[in-house]
């Protein structure tokens, strides 16, 4: 009896120690995380997208959509998803993204290749919401990016740029100086970054 007790003590004791000192992550009702940005994984987030989606989708759907294709706005939740989990690209950045494509552009965009050319009537949605040191999560804006027919807007590469705020104000902002400049950057995919490669969904 004793060493059976003796025993099964010692490979409960080695169990344990194998076992990684993780706490276990909770995530509370205004879906704050006890974890930091630093340590949570593309997963663990997920769960934190997955609380705050309904209350972000509703900001973005909230009040007047003026030069915002408010079809887009209602419906970029229906198209597909091109990313796995939501991912924070960029060193310490606390802001997560998860990106939709429309099926006129899916089967092109979800290629992430290089030489591609989106077909007119793409639109891409980028969806964003931040996790700090702290685990306090927030929405963030939704960014659009819509493919109009060759010749309309030359100096943006006939995308045009929009933004709504968690609020649901579009955003009015330069699209060249705030938008484009950063993307021309990716000229050999038609001006697309493309989700963090461990992401991606084709
Ligand atoms: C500092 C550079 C930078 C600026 C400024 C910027 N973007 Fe981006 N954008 C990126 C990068 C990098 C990606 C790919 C990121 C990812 O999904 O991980 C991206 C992705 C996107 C996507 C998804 C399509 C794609 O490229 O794969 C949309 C839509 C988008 N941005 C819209 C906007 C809008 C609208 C603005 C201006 C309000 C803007 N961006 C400003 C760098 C930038």
């Amino acid at each position: 009896m004793k060493l059976t007790a003796l025993i099964s003590a010692s490979a409960f004791a080695a169990l344990m120690s194998a076992l990684p000192a993780q706490a276990e992550v909770t995530i509370d009702a205004n879906c704050n995380v006890n974890k930091s940005v630093d340590d949570i994984s593309y997963r663990e987030a997920h769960d934190v997208y997955l609380c705050l989606e309904k209350k972000m989708f509703e900001g973005y759907n909230t009040g007047p959509k003026k030069w915002v294709n408010p079809n887009h706005v209602g419906q970029f939740r229906t198209w597909q998803a091109a990313s796995t989990l939501p991912a924070n690209p960029g060193v310490h950045s606390e802001r997560f993204l998860f990106t939709y494509v429309n099926p006129v552009g899916a089967a092109a965009y979800t290629q992430f290749a290089e030489g591609v050319k989106m077909p007119v009537g793409t639109v891409i949605a980028k969806e964003s919401f931040s996790i700090n040191s702290k685990g306090k999560s927030k929405p963030g804006p939704v960014f659009f990016m819509e493919k109009v027919a060759a010749g309309t807007s030359p100096k943006t590469g006939d995308w045009f740029y929009t933004m709504v705020a968690p609020t649901g104000k579009p955003q009015a902002v330069n699209v060249f100086k705030a938008c484009h400049e950063c993307h021309s950057g990716f000229e050999d995919s038609d001006f697309l970054g493309y989700p963090d490669e461990e992401v991606r969904r084709r």
